[in-house]
């Protein structure tokens, strides 16, 4: 069932989003079970990491038994490089959180090009070894992406090295000085990865996102918006600041989780 809740501003929705994830860290490590996180980089998501380490620093809740995936990673991007998603992750969540380095997958960006397909199957591997990912956290792009699968895009795509679209690479020049320095591909899941997480979350913050979304929950799904894949599976949940759900033609406001 679709659900899309709609707060006043992008920190009550990431109150909200974070809230829910730590109940579900904290159910899962009382029944002494691991539970398998979906995660995502960009502004999107960061007032999320933030309030989950301030949950783990005041509450005390641990992540000792918490697995994550990494949507995505630019290629070529080495780990250490502080515009790769492996450092985001560092700086925003893991760094300040109690959760295992064994336990954290993220694509890795540094590999040689003939060894991606094998890393891109092993992800999948390690995904599926794992019991599948239990909630999938998103944010959209521009162009209607989740992860980055730039449209268009089949509903079968799996794990696997993507060009960008010129509007995701305009929007990261910011974090690479020029569009001359920003990369052009990237490693992702596929749409099919996401699409088998048991639960997903896909947030979305601020004007510029208020058409995109529009069209991934209301215009037919289609290849062209990525997001709208969205639409042909149960428990989906958008959380959107009122801007972002300006162009939406029902707008449910929400204050609470
Ligand atoms: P953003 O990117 O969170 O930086 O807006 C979202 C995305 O590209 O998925």
């Amino acid at each position: 069932m679709r659900q899309i809740q709609v707060f006043d501003n992008k920190m009550e929705g990431s109150r909200a989003i974070a809230r829910y994830i730590a109940n579900l860290v904290k159910r899962r490590q009382e029944e002494n079970k691991p539970v398998v996180l979906g995660l995502a980089t960009g502004s999107t998501p960061i007032g999320v990491y933030e309030e989950l380490v301030r949950i783990h620093k005041t509450e005390g809740l641990s992540f000792k038994h918490v697995v994550t995936f990494n949507l995505d990673e630019y290629y070529p991007m080495r780990p250490s490089s502080h515009q790769s998603y492996a450092w985001f992750m560092h700086h925003h969540l893991f760094s300040h959180i109690d959760i295992s380095a064994q336990n954290i997958h993220i694509p890795d960006g540094a590999l040689a090009r003939n060894h991606i397909p094998a890393f891109c199957r092993g992800y999948e591997a390690q995904i599926k070894n794992a019991g599948g990912i239990d909630l999938q956290l998103l944010g959209i792009g521009r162009t209607g992406h989740i992860g980055f699968n730039e449209p268009p895009v089949s509903a079968d795509t799996i794990t696997r090295l993507v060009s960008l679209h010129n509007i995701t690479i305009e929007d990261a020049a910011a974090d690479f000085g020029s569009i001359s320095f920003t990369p052009t591909e990237a490693i992702t899941v596929g749409i099919s990865t996401i699409m088998q997480a048991r639960e997903i979350i896909i947030a979305g913050w601020g004007q510029n996102k208020a058409a995109i979304i529009k069209k991934a929950i209301e215009a037919n799904v289609d290849e062209h918006i990525p997001a709208s894949y969205l639409q042909t599976r149960p428990s989906v949940r958008w959380v959107l600041d009122k801007e972002a759900a300006a162009e939406l033609s029902e707008v449910p406001m929400q204050s609470e989780a």
